[in-house]
């Protein structure tokens, strides 16, 4: 899927690739709406742009908590800071699930390819006992061969698609911040505002 990439697509790349040295600079939070309404949040791996895209990748299991929100509601925000250049981006959007009843054939195979560059440890995480359940002595964790190839039917990609984006840079005296708001023309209206 090819679309018109975002003017802040660029300040991202250019803060992941400045903060590189700092494994950390992949994480960021994720909030989603829970039934009782409540934002929740938790930390997510960045699994990179969908080609030619603003289109944010993120991986978890479909027995989690966030994906149960996201079938509810799939309205969200993930919170982005970076430690060196000291910026935060706050990103907006629904989020698409990817599962294996995709109709999607392009979608499902990006499903796939992320699957298949997990490491060994990352793929093993999907074969673990059901989350939240209460803890035993001894798990029934069945541990079969670990699908190198072939996503485990639990693996579910994410896509959030934003819809606004707020940069705020903290170097500056004031500080920096700046608003981006997706158009119903599909242009993004950048406005400066106070910090
Ligand atoms: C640094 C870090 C990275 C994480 N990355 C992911 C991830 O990419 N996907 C994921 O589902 N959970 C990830 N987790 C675990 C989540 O934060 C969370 O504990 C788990 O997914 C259950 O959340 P939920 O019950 O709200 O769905 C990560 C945790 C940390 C601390």
């Amino acid at each position: 899927m090819s679309e018109i990439l975002a003017p802040w697509r660029t300040l991202l790349q250019r803060a992941l690739h400045r903060n590189r040295s700092q494994i950390f600079s992949r994480y960021f939070s994720l909030a989603t709406i829970s039934e009782d309404g409540f934002p929740t949040n938790r930390m997510v791996v960045f699994r990179g742009f969908l080609d030619n895209s603003n289109q944010v990748k993120i991986i978890t299991d479909i027995r989690s908590e966030k994906f149960t929100h996201l079938t509810n509601n799939s309205s969200s925000e993930i919170c982005w800071y970076f430690a060196k250049t000291r910026e935060q981006f706050r990103i907006k959007g629904k989020i698409t699930l990817i599962t294996e009843i995709c109709q999607d054939k392009n979608l499902l195979s990006e499903r796939e390819k992320v699957w298949e560059k997990l490491s060994i440890n990352a793929k093993e995480q999907f074969y673990w006992a059901n989350p939240r359940e209460l803890l035993t002595e001894n798990p029934a964790i069945i541990i079969n061969e670990i699908e190198e190839k072939k996503p485990i039917s639990n693996f579910c990609l994410l896509l959030l698609n934003p819809q606004k984006v707020d940069h705020l840079e903290l170097k500056g005296n004031p500080q920096n911040r700046c608003i981006y708001e997706l158009m119903e023309n599909n242009q993004w209206l950048k406005t400066m505002v106070n910090p």
